[in-house]
């Protein structure tokens, strides 16, 4: 019995012990994480799966990011932990992830990531949005959570707290 539960302040050691477990060593030196660092996660997105024992068993996070100056969301970090993988937990944490993030008003959303995994959810290449380097295009990915709302966005990625 899994329970999802919005992320709270308090659970953010053990989530951030799991993508520990999850990824490789040295991931908060890629990138994205430039995006990230001293800004909080959208509250109210960023969900939290725990087991009957309480255990962190799964979290997807949400970052607020600008792309060609207008508002998007950056989907991630999501993690399962090794013990629960392809039990369909991370499919529900990034369906109820973009369902919360349409109920929040976001039109768009994209993130950096496995195109045979994300394309089962929606996701497709963005061509014309550029990370910030080194990330490889191919695996830059969108959707719209309105219609068009990725139509003409183009443009490097940037801090929301960018000016
Ligand atoms: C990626 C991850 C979140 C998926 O969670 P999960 O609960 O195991 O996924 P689900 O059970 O919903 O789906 C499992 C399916 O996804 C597939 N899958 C998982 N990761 C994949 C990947 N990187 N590329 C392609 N397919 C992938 C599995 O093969 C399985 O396929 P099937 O349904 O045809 O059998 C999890 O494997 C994980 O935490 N991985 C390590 C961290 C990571 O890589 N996060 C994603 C960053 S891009």
């Amino acid at each position: 019995m899994i329970e999802l539960k919005p992320e709270r302040q308090d659970d953010w050691w053990e989530v951030e012990a799991l993508y520990d477990l999850c990824f490789a060593p040295g991931r908060e030196a890629l990138s994205s994480y430039r995006l990230r660092d001293d800004i909080p996660p959208v509250s109210g997105l960023s969900l939290v799966a725990r087991d009957e024992s309480g255990i962190v068993t799964g979290a997807i996070r949400f970052w607020p990011v600008r792309v060609g100056g207008l508002p998007a969301l950056l989907l991630g970090p999501v993690a399962v932990h090794p013990t629960h993988q392809g039990e369909g937990l991370g499919g529900v944490l990034i369906r109820d992830g973009l369902a919360a993030a349409r109920a929040h008003g976001w039109t768009r959303v994209m993130l950096v990531g496995d195109a045979p995994y994300y394309g089962r959810f929606g996701f497709s290449r963005l061509t014309d949005v550029r990370m910030p380097p080194p990330t490889n295009p191919e695996r830059v990915l969108g959707q719209d959570l309105t219609p068009g709302a990725w139509d003409g966005v183009a443009g490097d990625v940037q801090r929301w707290d960018a000016v």
